[in-house]
């Protein structure tokens, strides 16, 4: 039954795409040999079928628990979920300290590759003395458990050592993407009442110095706008990567090397409890602020440690595997630190950008550390593609056996590019469907199960129920599209977001009655397999990110020139979607330009000061209308029709139909 039927700007995938998808018929056997020794076979979907929390009890009893627990779920406060509620543990030493403990210290933990070509090799007793010297440092900070902190660094060791030192120590880590700028770091601080911010000097990206530290001190900065801004912040601590000139505070500034290196190498891991915050990652909501989802330790890293295991098929004594994702988003959470530590694994960890110096450096590095599993996202399979099969051709890519994809739906031309030219036509590819909120892979074929179809995430993994309903909750059909969602609790699904438990109920549960809404539109093909076709909301997914049209259109508005703004995401070869704004611009201030580039320059710039260069809109265009219902909404399908260059759809319930005529000669007029 429906609560709340609306969802906003739903639509539910149209019979044209559905009947498109029905024509795929490739379909790709696990190899023998793969099934033959995979971590998961088909008897796992039977076993977590017949009792799904007996199953996750089972995948919990992998992690090390300081007091083992004896109720597997509590509900009773639904939505939100007790996991494995009355044990303790620590996530760090589940990570690290196990591997030493049991004998595993000599493996390697990471080949660091930083992107001027400098390197460092990280074994598991190395990641040991460095996280207990970290912990020792926040303490001494005054720092500990409960404490927010908020990390802004690059794709560097120190990224994964603050965050498991966070962990620790019972700290709750707070990690921004590098990408993000000054006020949007601002506000995240703010939000969390982070005690300590995590920077650098800089970053390296194409082959230029990104500056990190400047902008937090900007954050940091009272304004006449927020007074108070940042005040619960008492220290800054910097690690010195890049070497550029900083300015300091004294005081309040410290080197990470003045205050992490001298510590001893000896700390006893704080014993948490299982549902204790383990982490915030903000995302993009559909109003205008960010939310700060959190996620517990017990459940979540029951859930990424389990399907980074049955996923990717780990085997850590012999496989060397490769997220590309930053740690400042929820894969390089779940799929670079808490998933393939708690497993053991060696990986790669690259700090640069896949053309610097060359558009061959992710296949030199693959050749170079013989990376068995690759994990990437769609939109950088694309650019590759463009790129040319030539450039991967010229490395040895055969120690690849495994590939996955995140992020975005990946379309069937990259899928079988991805297999065909990286994978060499042999390896499996795995298409994981997850969100933040998630926390770990929901949807996903099995490596040595499942035949795959390209473009297809396939099925749920065992011991999670999704189902795709039409608008009145009701499961569609095999054949039909409607909405995603999930009709039990798992253990790594958020708990909330921070400081606002309502908005988390009527964001995921009002919708649907009892079922968590993903926000995802996806249909069921013949066989009853599933095609995740994009967002249903005002989220927007450029190149993997996640983005709002509300946030956007913040953000031009508030600038002087702009008296009103209309985002859309649309379709785009690379970046999946990008950002098209349309702006009016006011006719009672003086001097903005006529030209329509100059205003588009200005206010690119405005948006990237804004919230940061990941937001930038690829056009921008000068109109004098937008077009709206006759209750003032923006319709901003007719605008997608615009920005995608499409006929312009059903205008019968503007207020004005003239407005689309506008808009489509003013835009003519101008090119
Ligand atoms: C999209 C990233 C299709 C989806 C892990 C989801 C996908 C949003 C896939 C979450 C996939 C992620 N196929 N779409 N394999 N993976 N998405 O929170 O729209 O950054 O809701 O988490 O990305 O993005 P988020």
């Amino acid at each position: 039954m429906v609560r709340d039927a609306h969802v906003p700007g739903g639509h539910v995938p149209s019979r044209h795409t559905l009947e498109n998808l029905h024509t795929e018929t490739r379909t790709f056997a696990p190899l023998v040999g793969m099934a033959a020794h995979a971590n998961a076979t088909g008897y796992e979907y039977k076993k977590a079928k017949a009792d799904s929390l007996e199953y996750w009890r089972e995948a919990a009893l992998r992690l090390s628990w300081k007091q083992p627990f004896t109720e597997i779920l509590d509900w009773s406060d639904a939505p939100v979920a007790r996991w494995f509620h009355d044990g303790t543990l620590n996530a760090c030493d589940n990570a690290v300290d196990r591997h030493v403990r049991e004998g595993r210290g000599d493996r390697v933990a990471f080949h660091f590759v930083g992107e001027p070509g400098d390197t460092q090799t990280l074994t598991y007793a190395d990641m040991l003395d460095r996280v207990q010297r970290a912990a020792n440092g926040l303490l001494s900070l005054g720092v500990g458990k409960g404490d927010r902190v908020a990390i802004y660094l690059p794709q560097i060791p120190e990224a994964v050592v603050a965050m498991l030192a966070c962990a620790r120590i019972g700290a709750i880590h707070s990690v921004i993407f590098g990408g993000f700028s000054a006020e949007s770091l601002r506000q995240r601080i703010d939000d969390a009442e982070a005690k300590l911010v995590i920077t650098a000097d800089g970053g390296n990206r194409r082959g230029a110095h990104l500056a990190l530290k400047p902008l937090v001190d900007e954050a940091l900065a009272p304004t006449a706008e927020h007074p108070t801004a940042c005040e619960s912040v008492k220290h800054v601590l910097t690690v010195k990567r890049t070497g550029q000139e900083t300015a300091w505070q004294d005081g309040r500034d410290l080197w990470w090397h003045d205050v992490v290196d001298p510590q001893l190498p000896e700390h006893e891991p704080e014993w948490v409890e299982a549902e204790h915050p383990l982490f915030i990652l903000y995302t993009s909501g559909t109003t205008g602020t960010p939310k700060g989802l959190y996620h517990t330790t017990g459940g979540y890293l029951t859930g990424v440690a389990h399907t980074h295991r049955i996923v990717f098929d780990i085997k850590p004594e012999t496989d060397v595997y490769w997220c590309t994702a930053d740690v400042g988003w929820v894969t390089g959470h779940s799929y670079i630190v808490y998933g393939p530590m708690i497993n053991g694994a060696t990986q790669v960890l690259y700090e640069g950008t896949p053309n610097t110096p060359h558009e061959g450096r992710w296949w030199e590095i693959i050749q170079e550390y013989k990376v068995t599993i690759l994990y990437t996202a769609p939109t950088a399979i694309r650019t590759f593609m463009k790129w040319g099969h030539a450039i991967p051709d010229q490395y040895d890519l055969t120690s690849l056996r495994l590939l996955g994809s995140v992020g975005e739906p990946i379309n069937p031309e990259a899928w079988m590019w991805y297999r065909n030219v990286i994978g060499g036509d042999r390896c499996p590819i795995v298409d994981t469907w997850w969100q933040t909120e998630t926390g770990s892979i929901l949807i996903s074929p099995l490596p040595g199960v499942t035949a795959t179809k390209p473009g297809s995430a396939m099925t749920a993994i065992p011991g999670i129920a999704v189902e795709v309903v039409d608008d009145s909750g009701a499961p569609v059909r095999n054949g039909e599209g409607g909405y995603l969602v999930i009709t039990e609790p798992w253990p790594s699904m958020l708990r909330g977001i921070w400081g606002d438990r309502h908005r988390y109920q009527s964001t995921y549960w009002n919708h649907f009655d009892g079922m968590y809404f993903a926000g995802d539109g996806a249909k069921k093909d013949v066989d009853g397999d599933l095609w995740l076709m994009g967002r249903v909301d005002d989220v927007m997914n450029v190149s993997g990110h996640r983005l709002t049209t509300t946030e956007i259109e913040h953000a031009l508005v508030s600038h002087p020139w702009v008296a009103e703004a209309a985002v859309v995401g649309a379709n785009d070869e690379i970046t999946g979607q990008a950002v098209v704004a349309f702006v009016i611009v006011r006719s009672d201030v003086e001097g903005i330009p006529t030209d329509g580039e100059a205003v588009a320059t200005a206010l690119r710039n405005h948006v990237r000061k804004q919230i940061g260069p990941l937001a930038k809109p690829r056009d921008i265009l000068v109109v004098a209308e937008v077009p709206k219902t006759r209750s003032g909404k923006i319709m901003r399908r007719l605008l997608r029709d615009v920005a995608e260059n499409r006929p312009v759809g059903d205008v019968t319930t503007l207020a004005d139909s003239s407005v689309m005529d506008a808009i489509r000669e003013g835009l003519a007029a101008g090119k």
